[in-house]
């Protein structure tokens, strides 16, 4: 007999959030209602763009976004704490340290933000970030991290569906890959005068990974614009691969047809590959990723990874015939 059951990032609201956190949430949530009414009184409607556009709430002088809530829910795991997710970060553009970002990435420019499109599709150009973003259609999506350094975080997202911001550029069938670059200014990053990566830092995914509905880009969480130390004011989020696929503060995407090259499968391709699904079988040439250390919870606190993350269920069937210890 078939069971339908609900896959396990589909719960509800109250299966992974601690009640003084889904409480405050709704206060934030009324007060985004008051600012949607308000949305969409720029020129450009998104039946003239294709790409849909709304005002800048991103700019809002609060920084509270208007979200919907979705039913991407992680099954277990309270939320880790806000102060954890923006004070314990990888964003080595700004330095190794994971205090590093929180640090330094204030002297970051987010206002104006434009992103470059290239490559394979019906439009292409240099697009405001509001022109590539409707703001007026973000979603809430409770995401687990894992961190490719075996510790994972339970975090809120607010953001769009990749695949939505992509079909918007009519990719048409010579784009078999995407690629995403991080912006560069070495004023600003003090981490890239420091020769850690290849700058700027880089990552892909094959066009059908990008198109699974779990893809998602971020430009806020907590109910908030993203902190600059979190990839303001975009980045990727792709809860089923480990945390440095999840490229922060994108300003140029490229629709192309070979794999494209990634900054850690560039740096060290026998440690990173080009998929790097969460995969707890499949040790990391110095580390077990068996377990993981759930950061916010105490210096003990540890959960066994799943594969894919916990995320399976959506995602197994793009790896079909593959074989995921060799090609990782
Ligand atoms: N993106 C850029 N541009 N630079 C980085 O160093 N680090 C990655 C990813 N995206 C990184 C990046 C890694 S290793 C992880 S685990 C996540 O960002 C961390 O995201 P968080 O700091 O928001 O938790």
């Amino acid at each position: 007999m078939l069971i339908k059951t609900k896959p396990s990032w589909q719960l509800t609201d109250a299966d992974v959030t601690p009640q003084h956190l889904y409480m405050n949430r709704r206060k934030i949530m009324a007060a985004g209602g008051a600012l949607a009414t308000t949305a969409f009184t720029t020129a450009c409607s998104a039946q003239d763009s294709g790409v849909s556009s709304g005002e800048p709430a991103a700019r809002t002088a609060d920084g509270s976004l208007s979200f919907s809530e979705t039913d991407y829910r992680v099954s277990d795991g309270a939320l880790t704490p806000e102060d954890a997710v923006t004070g314990y970060n990888n964003f080595y553009e700004f330095g190794t340290g994971k205090d590093d970002p929180a640090r330094y990435a204030h002297a970051m420019t987010t206002d104006p933000w434009s992103i470059e499109v290239t490559g394979h599709a019906g439009r292409t150009g240099i697009f405001a970030l509001e022109d590539v973003v409707d703001f007026g259609a973000l979603e809430e999506r409770i995401y687990r991290l894992r961190c490719v350094e075996a510790w994972s975080m339970v975090i809120p997202w607010i953001g769009v569906p990749l695949g939505d911001v992509l079909s918007a550029f009519e990719p048409t069938s010579d784009a078999r890959y995407v690629a995403f670059e991080t912006y560069l200014n070495r004023d600003e990053m003090r981490g890239t005068r420091f020769p850690v990566l290849d700058w700027p830092y880089r990552e892909g995914l094959r066009i059908d990974e990008a198109m699974n509905p779990l893809a998602f880009l971020a430009v806020g969480l907590y109910g908030n614009v993203l902190p600059n130390q979190n990839g303001a004011p975009i980045r990727l989020v792709v809860p089923w691969k480990y945390g440095f696929k999840s490229i922060k503060s994108i300003n140029k995407i490229s629709f192309v047809s070979e794999e494209p090259p990634t900054s850690w499968k560039q740096s060290a391709p026998r440690e990173y590959g080009f998929y790097s699904n969460v995969n707890p079988n499949r040790s990391h040439p110095r580390w077990s990723q068996s377990s993981e250390r759930i950061i916010g919870a105490g210096p003990f606190a540890r959960r066994d990874t799943e594969m894919f993350n916990g995320y399976g269920d959506a995602v197994a069937d793009l790896y079909a015939g593959m074989d995921l210890d060799s090609e990782y």
